[in-house]
């Protein structure tokens, strides 16, 4: 196997693409478009939806690109060895052109005379079938026909191996290639990954899109068979580079020496909040320098999130000053320069704005905790309960890591059932409040001033085609939607109010929780 470096990974695929006459996609924003029910762009695929639904694609019907992605919904797990919350996936698709056969012989071709991989290495997975789609034989019969040993290949169900982007939209089976990971250099005989999953780490995911599913989870057949390959950069680096974990290969090296020389620690004896540390900057660099700024709504929110994380991991290794730690800062992401020509004095500005502020936050917060370590330990106690915990958290802010590790330094503990009980109990009080807003006598009055009442139009029809948005606001983090007309029958008399879906002006789907009267005036409540 060839040992290349993360830059000369992306100049060999794209050699290999170009020789197969793909053409080069520029890549897009991280931050979603408008009319995106995502926040981010969360796979390579995501700017060619319309060309895999049938539209042209003016670069023709091959075409190649390496798409920087975030996906925030495993963010609890960065910190071990594989997940990350930003990456980058390098694809290749078939817009109706090549299909199955290609595919499968094009990848082989590139993993084993390209990169020069033992084909030892490698095994497979495809679409065992269901009432939707058949199995997929035909993709196991490419494989072995490429030289694949047939034990290596196992057939799993739709949750496996059936992609799409999102609930609704274009799918279809897929077959996933594996690289042997296992303790022991060779795979045993007959290790696959459906016996041996542990042993297998996924490198590349070869999409045969053909069908669209729709509300009802229905599939139909697509006017092309498309195909749509990803295979993340940084897991291709890991394998490539013979590394234990993404942290390790040369994408992180100049980071982790950053946060060395920094904290005056070793990345061996701290490599989770380490680990956070790296992958925490780069997201916030990368979201940045594409223009999106921290907030308490949508992405912005996420943003304010990570850059928190980011301050307290490394407040909880060191602390040091304002100063010092915007000299940190400004380092990592010369560490990360490679990545991309960033915008350093945009980034550093913005980063440093918000750290500042959440400082803030963190004073008040340890000034609130220092009384009550105080306190209980005046009373001889050792636990902090956890209405307090959640009260730091919830009111001022304070991350419940840096309650747990002050306490510990203080030879104290959070009382963690308890803080879990409180936290349970404030969501579905959260939860409860919002539906009381529509439910009691709270005057709605003033959010519906001027509107006309809502006309009614389900006895005559259930999909209203066209109807005019006279109102989009938000109530208590309830989002509500009014028109001029709707088929949705409101909740009224113990009965309860339709539920469906809507498409805005932007082509964007809401989701109608259910639909409420005030005063002839009918509320549709967004998911
Ligand atoms: N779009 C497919 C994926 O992200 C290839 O796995």
């Amino acid at each position: 196997m060839q040992h290349l470096s993360s830059k000369e990974i992306k100049e060999l695929r794209s050699k290999f693409r170009e020789s197969k006459q793909h053409k080069y996609l520029s890549e897009v924003s991280l931050i979603a478009d408008k009319d995106s029910t995502a926040l981010f762009n969360v796979a390579g695929m995501q700017p060619l939806i319309p060309y895999l639904m049938g539209k042209e694609h003016p670069l023709g019907k091959r075409v190649y690109n390496i798409q920087k992605c975030i996906r925030t919904v495993d963010i609890d797990e960065v910190g071990d060895s594989s997940h990350l919350t930003f990456f980058e996936m390098m694809g290749n698709r078939s817009l109706g052109d090549y299909f199955k056969k290609e595919a499968v012989t094009r990848s082989r071709e590139f993993l084993t005379q390209y990169l020069e991989m033992d084909s030892r290495k490698l095994a497979v997975t495809v679409f065992e079938g269901d009432e939707g789609a058949p199995r997929d034989e035909e993709t196991a019969k490419y494989r072995k026909e490429a030289g694949l040993d047939p034990s290596r290949i196992s057939y799993l169900s739709a949750k496996h191996n059936r992609w799409s982007p999102g609930p609704i939209g274009p799918c279809g089976p897929d077959t996933e290639i594996f690289f042997r990971v296992g303790e022991s250099e060779l795979p045993p005989e007959g290790s696959n990954v459906k016996n041996d999953e542990d042993n297998w780490l996924e490198i590349w995911n070869n999409v045969f899109m053909e069908y669209y599913r729709d509300e009802s989870w229905k599939l139909t057949k697509l006017t092309k068979q498309n195909v749509d390959t990803g295979m993340g950069h940084e897991r291709m680096c890991k394998v490539l580079q013979k590394k234990e974990t993404i942290y390790e290969t040369d994408l992180f090296t100049q980071a982790m020496q950053t946060i060395e020389q920094y904290t005056w620690l070793s990345y061996a004896e701290h490599q989770r909040r380490f680990r956070i540390i790296a992958d925490h900057s780069r997201t916030a660099f990368m979201l940045i320098n594409d223009g999106l700024i921290p907030s308490n709504v949508g992405a912005g929110y996420v943003l304010r999130m990570i850059i928190r994380r980011l301050v307290y991991n490394t407040m909880l290794l060191k602390e040091s000053s304002i100063e010092h730690y915007q000299t940190f800062l400004s380092s990592l992401l010369t560490a990360f320069q490679t990545l991309r020509a960033f915008k350093k004095e945009e980034i550093m500005r913005v980063l440093i704005g918000e750290v500042k502020m959440f400082q803030r936050t963190i004073q008040n917060g340890m000034q609130i905790l220092t009384s009550i370590i105080n306190k209980e330990k005046a009373e001889g106690k050792t636990l902090i309960s956890g209405a307090n915990a959640f009260k730091l958290y919830d009111t001022y802010g304070f991350p419940i890591e840096l309650t747990r590790e002050i306490a510990w330094e203080n030879a104290m503990q959070v009382d963690e059932e308890w803080y879990l009980k409180v936290a349970e109990q404030a969501r579905e009080k959260s939860r409860q409040a919002t539906k009381d807003m529509f439910k009691k006598g709270i005057d709605r009055s003033k959010y519906i001033e001027w509107l006309p009442q809502t006309k009614f139009i389900g006895y005559t029809s259930l999909e209203n085609k066209q109807a005019k948005l006279l109102k989009d606001f938000e109530v208590g983090g309830q989002r509500v939607l009014i028109f001029d007309k709707t088929p949705f029958y409101p909740e009224m008399g113990g009965q309860l109010g339709d539920s469906g879906r809507i498409t805005l002006e932007d082509w964007s789907e809401q989701k109608i929780l259910t639909t409420q009267n005030f005063a002839g005036v009918i509320l549709h409540l967004v998911e």
